[in-house]
């Protein structure tokens, strides 16, 4: 009986691990960003658009606002998040984890 289960169970991780490897890379990557938002970003920043949009201060920027500017690219939140800002700690986040946030920060955009 547990065997029968266990065996369905690698069928599942099977077909996850191909589901990521063709079309899930992106979806995957925001969701782990979205992870990261909630775990070190949500003290200060609203995260998510189920809040309404307005910054929890005047000073710090909701992600949906700074999805919405114009001005905000990969590479623009890339630049951000890789150099110290005074205002803002020092995660030391890796650059998979720097994309995956600015991945879910873009996903936000509507
Ligand atoms: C201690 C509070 C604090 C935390 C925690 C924090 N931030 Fe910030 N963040 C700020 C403040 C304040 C600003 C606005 C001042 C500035 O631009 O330097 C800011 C600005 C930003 C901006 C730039 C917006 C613009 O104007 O271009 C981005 C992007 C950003 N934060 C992303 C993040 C991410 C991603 C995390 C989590 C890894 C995070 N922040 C965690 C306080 C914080």
């Amino acid at each position: 009986m547990s065997r029968i289960r266990s065996g369905r169970h690698i069928g599942l991780i099977i077909v996850a691990l191909l589901g990521n490897f063709c079309t899930g890379a992106l979806a995957q990557d925001a969701a782990n960003g979205e992870r990261i938002a909630k775990t070190w970003c949500s003290g200060c920043h609203v995260i998510d658009g189920k809040v309404p949009p307005v910054g929890r201060t005047d000073v710090i920027p909701s992600f949906p606002a700074i999805a919405r500017m114009k001005s905000t690219t990969v590479t623009s939140l890339r630049v951000f998040l890789g150099t110290p800002h005074t205002s803002m700690p020092d995660y030391n986040l890796t650059q998979k984890e720097i994309r995956d946030v600015s991945e879910y920060i873009l996903s936000l955009r509507d």
